[in-house]
């Protein structure tokens, strides 16, 4: 696997793989990969004939109070998984690669945006949509693959590359889960037992609200209270947010129809996200 950390190599690497017809895919992380994000690589696999990580903790999209520069960085680690899944290239690109001084152009995909988790993180899907149009253009990949585990982010990104008209196919792929239902995530490892123990409950309650939806329960605020109580019950007070939406718009509904129900709560002091598409 060869590693990429200029434009220069990244535009010869693309330039020889995009020759002869070759499929170039592409699956934009932040590192500290598990078996979430190598999913993702296994998928592009499945039909590209080159397949490019990317590994770059994007400052543009943490607040200030956030994990910026505590957020794990593994890079032996990771390069050992890639290898054993014979991921072709990884890019790992400093952040003068990514912002050479004097930018002025960011992207903002509103409402969008400022919605769910951009309500509580304001900016962050600005750095997000930015980055990730930047890491197109450098890469030029014909699919890329974003986790479905980031609903927003996997929704916004589909809206953005349809507004703007850019050249790649965005490919979603199911959440990885523990055996217990908890959604795999880079800052699991911030959790202390017992906290890790109460983070279950978050499956546990889109699963509630799975099983109401299946008998017939179409109130949005029905369905939000059953989770609600669910992660009270385990001890989660700090919700940020529980709300059920339109599947593919993210649009509020009153009386449910092709919903998703999506959640974010701190445990102790991690922040975690989750949701679940109720017909499924
Ligand atoms: P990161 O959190 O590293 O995630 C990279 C990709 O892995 C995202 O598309 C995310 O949805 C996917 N992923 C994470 N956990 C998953 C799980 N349990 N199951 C399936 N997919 C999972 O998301 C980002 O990085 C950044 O915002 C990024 C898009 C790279 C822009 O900086």
């Amino acid at each position: 696997m060869i590693v990429i950390e200029d434009r220069q190599s990244l535009d010869s690497w693309v330039e020889q793989s995009r020759m002869w017809g070759g499929k170039v895919g592409f699956i934009p992380t932040m590192g500290a990969l598990h078996e979430g994000h190598l999913a993702l690589v296994r998928e592009a696999k499945k039909t590209c004939t080159q397949t490019i990580v990317s590994i770059f903790v994007n400052p543009t999209q943490f607040g200030p109070e956030e994990d910026f520069s505590q957020y794990p960085r593994t890079f032996e680690k990771d390069r050992a998984l890639l290898e054993e899944i014979a991921c072709d290239a990884v890019f790992l690109p400093s952040p003068e690669v990514i912002y050479p001084p004097g930018g002025q152009t960011y992207v903002a995909v509103e409402p969008l945006a400022s919605q769910l988790c951009g309500a509580s993180r304001p900016g962050h899907f600005q750095g997000v949509a930015t980055v990730v149009t930047i890491l197109l253009n450098l890469v030029r990949p014909h699919a890329a693959y974003f986790g479905v585990k980031d609903y927003q982010q996997l929704t916004l990104i589909k809206q953005m590359v349809r507004d703007l008209a850019m050249a790649v196919e965005v490919v979603g792929v199911p959440i990885v889960r523990e055996e217990d239902g908890l959604a795999l995530s880079s800052r699991n490892r911030y959790l202390t037992a017992k906290e890790r123990q109460q983070a279950t409950a978050l499956y546990k309650a889109l699963l509630a609200a799975q099983s109401l939806f299946k008998n017939g329960e179409l109130k949005a605020i029905k369905l939000e209270k059953a989770a609600r109580k669910i992660l009270y019950e385990s001890g989660i007070e700090q919700i940020d947010y529980v709300e059920v939406r339109h599947r593919k718009t993210l649009a509020c509904q009153l009386s449910v129809e092709d919903p998703v129900m999506l959640i974010a709560a701190k445990v102790g002091k991690t922040r975690l996200i989750d949701n679940m598409v109720l017909s499924t």
